[in-house]
């Protein structure tokens, strides 16, 4: 996007997946303090976002205002608490006439609404798709994104329109990041009313990654590591193959209070790197064994990080050929695991391990 912002995807924690409408200033500035102080903002999470429901009504003028109840010292306050921890500030909003939790969208406010973002020293934009009736997608968002540009201010734009007017086929110029499918929810498997489980939404946005790169990104949605809803397995599981698909790593957990296992899979720093990696390709699947299956991202110093998957009831050994990492098979690499941070050694023309039922195992490949 020409705003040059999000050369690598965006990282930082949003208030929906766990405190959802039930938001406000206090919880806001409880995370900002954990993330500056527990070791994520030093692992690379940058953005404290509030998303739905921090809105009051529009004043007479027609410039929105936030609920006073729940944000008594008012958002510029709650940025600039944000900037004072060396973090940014996000915020959210709808291209619609109501958000999705029934407050004002911006359909018809766009450049009243993004100057006062940027008078509240706002970085970052989520814009939502509900209430939008039939307004074309590409149009509203290309007119947020103009009234965006037009602050003057750097603003990551997060395009959450759910993939229905597929955005990666034209939305790279427009903002920095689109969801490519409906809610995630804190679920393994299947569908759940509206929203999808890890599972499903990995496989939508899967074979998107040929429109992914450095400023536009595909979102598979927020992060779950850590409410509660799947086994630290899975969470490890989501947040290798989120950060090998080079998804926004946005964390949507209590991050003020983070059993030890949550907070080893958010900080692991070795996976970030993959997420983080410069050349910012999106990672795939180079095979499908059922329910064994092995992805690779190829990474900017010639390596690339690997993750053989098991969706399946037991333990199952999956091995990896170097020619299917685009290496040739009399290739000699050093394979370093990311979860157990153990360099294995050199190996020629393939690797092996066990994989844990519905696990990963995460290594980088290096020539
Ligand atoms: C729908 C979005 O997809 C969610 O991520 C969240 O922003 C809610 N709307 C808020 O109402």
């Amino acid at each position: 996007v020409a705003n040059g912002l999000a050369k690598t995807p965006p990282m930082g924690w949003n208030s929906w997946n766990k405190f959802a409408c039930n938001i406000d200033e206090q919880t806001v500035r409880r995370m900002a303090d954990a993330m500056a102080g527990n070791g994520m903002k030093a692992a690379g999470y940058q953005y404290v976002v509030i998303d739905d429901c921090w809105h009051g009504p529009r004043d007479a003028g027609g410039f929105i205002t936030y609920d006073a109840k729940r944000f008594p010292s008012g958002i510029k306050a709650l940025s600039d608490y944000v900037h004072a921890k060396g973090l940014k500030f996000g915020i959210y909003s709808d291209a619609g006439r109501l958000t999705c939790g029934g407050r004002p969208g911006s359909q018809g406010h766009e450049f009243q609404d993004a100057k006062t973002y940027a008078d509240w020293g706002v970085d970052y934009l989520k814009y939502d798709w509900c209430s939008t009736g039939t307004r074309n997608a590409e149009e509203a968002y290309t007119l947020m994104a103009d009234a965006l540009r037009e602050t003057g201010r750097d603003i990551v734009f997060s395009m959450c329109e759910w993939g229905t007017a597929k955005p990666w086929l034209w939305a790279a110029n427009v903002g920095n990041l689109w969801r490519t499918t409906g809610d995630i929810t804190d679920k393994w498997d299947g569908k759940h009313d509206y929203a999808l489980g890890v599972l499903p939404i990995l496989d939508l946005n899967e074979p998107l990654h040929p429109f992914a790169g450095p400023g536009h990104w595909n979102d598979p949605d927020m992060l779950e590591v850590g409410n509660g809803g799947l086994t630290d397995t899975e969470y490890r599981s989501h947040f290798s193959l989120w950060a090998l698909m080079a998804a926004p790593l946005i964390a949507g957990n209590d991050i003020a209070n983070m059993d030890e296992a949550t907070r080893a899979i958010l900080l692991n720093t070795d996976v970030i790197a993959v997420n983080q990696d410069p050349l910012g390709v999106q990672g795939r699947r180079v095979r499908d064994d059922g329910d064994l299956e092995v992805w690779s991202k190829p990474l900017a110093d010639g390596s690339r990080a690997v993750i053989l998957f098991n969706r399946g009831a037991a333990t199952q050994t999956i091995a990896v050929d170097w020619t299917e990492l685009g290496y040739p098979a009399s290739l000699q690499a050093q394979v370093r695991d990311l979860w157990s941070k153990k360099t294995l050694g050199k190996m020629t023309g393939r690797f092996a391990a066990p994989v844990a039922s519905h696990g990963v195992v995460m290594v980088r490949v290096s020539p």
